[in-house]
């Protein structure tokens, strides 16, 4: 079976934590593309010309907790800006959403730019404040030391230069199903996601 699903949305809405729930309940594949950019964005603060970075990605660079930085977050954004690193990662996507088995991918143009037709769109989002505080926690947990005004100023940052590029900027496609995690759950925002996918299926 190819079928697709397609899962945009801000930074931290918790686009991730709900494409591997959909992913591991329908037996999909998972791909989070995020994680493109931020190997491309990490390449380029260690001197490397992100163009010349994105034509050379291998599986091996997607590894790595360093790449969940927010300094490697930042760099993503400003790399994503540029259409010739958008243009050497568009393949792989699209190989990856058609493959046997169906596949989820998550990021801010799939349902837009990499997979127009995908048989499910989704919109994942949340209000600035809720989503900070999420990374805030996230990256409490794991012992990275950094301020909620920090973070909520990345966040900002971030969003400000995905929705305003030029070259697929943030956007819900036409046929996405919004979906505002702000007052929902993990078990409440799945619940949701499932139903519409179960509607195409
Ligand atoms: O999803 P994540 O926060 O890991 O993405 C890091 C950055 O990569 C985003 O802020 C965005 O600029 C870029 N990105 C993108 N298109 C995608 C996925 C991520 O431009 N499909």
């Amino acid at each position: 079976m190819r079928f697709t699903i397609a899962i945009d949305g801000p930074a931290a809405a918790g686009k991730g934590t709900l494409s591997k729930a959909i992913a591991d309940r329908l037996g999909f594949a998972y791909l989070d593309t995020g994680l493109l950019y931020r190997a491309v964005g990490a390449k380029t603060l260690q001197g490397v010309a992100a163009i010349e970075a994105a034509q050379v990605l291998v599986a091996d660079d997607l590894d790595g907790d360093a790449l969940r930085s927010p300094d490697v977050a930042q760099a993503a954004s400003k790399v994503a800006v540029l259409p010739e690193v958008r243009a050497a990662l568009v393949d792989f996507q699209r190989a990856f959403a058609r493959r046997a088995g169906g596949a989820v991918l998550d990021g801010r143009d799939i349902g837009t730019v990499i997979c127009p037709n995908a048989e499910v769109k989704l919109f994942v989002t949340a209000s600035a404040d809720v989503r900070a505080r999420r990374r805030f926690l996230e990256l409490s947990d794991k012992g990275l030391v950094t301020s909620f005004e920090d973070v909520l100023a990345d966040v900002r940052a971030r969003d400000d230069r995905d929705m305003n590029r030029a070259e697929a900027p943030l956007k819900p496609a036409k046929d996405a199903v919004i979906l505002d995690t702000s007052t929902l759950d993990i078990p409440g925002a799945l619940r949701v996601a499932l139903d519409a996918i179960e509607q195409q299926m």
